[in-house]
């Protein structure tokens, strides 16, 4: 597989969902690993850990856990990456250094950290003909990951990415215009009319209005709103991964 350009990496990817049965060689998984842990990470303390999964017994317990999303258990490579303190602090015990990491802003710098690893795995990947999905799934279960990956306290999974070489190239999604997401200097807060002429694009995509009609909805935001991304489950998965931190150990001051 030649590498390819980098500006075009990124500029053509996409989410990959169906892998074909051929194997991620463990050379190849290791370069791109180490490639990810060159990301910048706070005050080099590499607050992640990256849990590898090739085993498919081990998939299995994990797919229900990802909603049975079936790239789990078809990928032939899952990495759960993970905000882990637990490392750190034992390095620290061991050195007559007494940790103050057992806080929310200690959890968000490794999330920070965890995330930053896990999208330059993704760059690597991609770079070397790979295709990657992530799992959003992660943080609204994470109580069952981390006891199928039997993860200690100070450890948290975050996300999960599937790995694997792609069995099919999907159209790519659209991006709202840089001019959506770009503020000069300041914060420039959106008005109605703004907001209209940034959406009015997307609502009117082919495939935006067979999302709409697909999930019998009047508009595009109800199938965010009423369908993917309800409140009732927000409520309720953020009520569980809250839980997960104080379990963890990252609430106690
Ligand atoms: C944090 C995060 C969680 C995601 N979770 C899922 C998921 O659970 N299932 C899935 O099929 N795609 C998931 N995705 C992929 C997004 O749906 C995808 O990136 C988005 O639709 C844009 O498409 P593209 O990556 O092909 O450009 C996730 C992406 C991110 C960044």
């Amino acid at each position: 597989m030649t590498k390819l350009d980098f500006s075009d990496i990124l500029k053509y990817r996409r989410s990959i969902r169906k892998y074909t049965s051929r194997d991620i060689e463990e050379d190849l998984l290791d370069e791109i690993l180490n490639l990810g842990c060159r990301s910048s990470t706070t005050g080099n303390m590499q607050l992640y850990s990256i849990i590898i999964t090739r085993d498919i017994e081990i998939k299995k317990k994990l797919s229900p856990a990802h909603f049975n999303q079936k790239m789990v258990t078809e990928a032939p490579v899952v990495l759960t990456i993970c905000a882990d303190f637990n490392r750190f602090n034992k390095w620290c015990k061991l050195r007559n250094a007494e940790p103050g990491y057992d806080n929310f802003l200690s959890f968000m710098t490794a999330a920070i950290d965890a995330l930053i690893v896990s999208q330059t795995i993704c760059i690597a990947a991609e770079a070397n003909g790979l295709g990657i999905c992530y799992l959003g799934t992660t943080t609204y279960m994470a109580q069952k990951i981390i006891e199928i990956l039997e993860l200690p306290i100070g450890v948290v999974p975050v996300t999960t990415i599937t790995l694997g070489w792609p069995a099919d190239l999907p159209d790519q999604t659209d991006r709202l215009s840089l001019d959506a997401v770009i503020h000069h200097e300041i914060y420039k807060d959106y008005t109605t009319e703004v907001i209209e002429s940034i959406y009015t694009e997307k609502e009117g995509r082919s495939d935006s209005k067979q999302f709409v009609k697909e999930n019998n909805k009047e508009t595009l935001a109800q199938v965010f709103t009423d369908v993917r991304y309800k409140k009732g489950d927000n409520v309720l998965f953020s009520k569980a991964f809250l839980k997960v931190i104080e379990d963890q150990g990252f609430m106690n001051q």
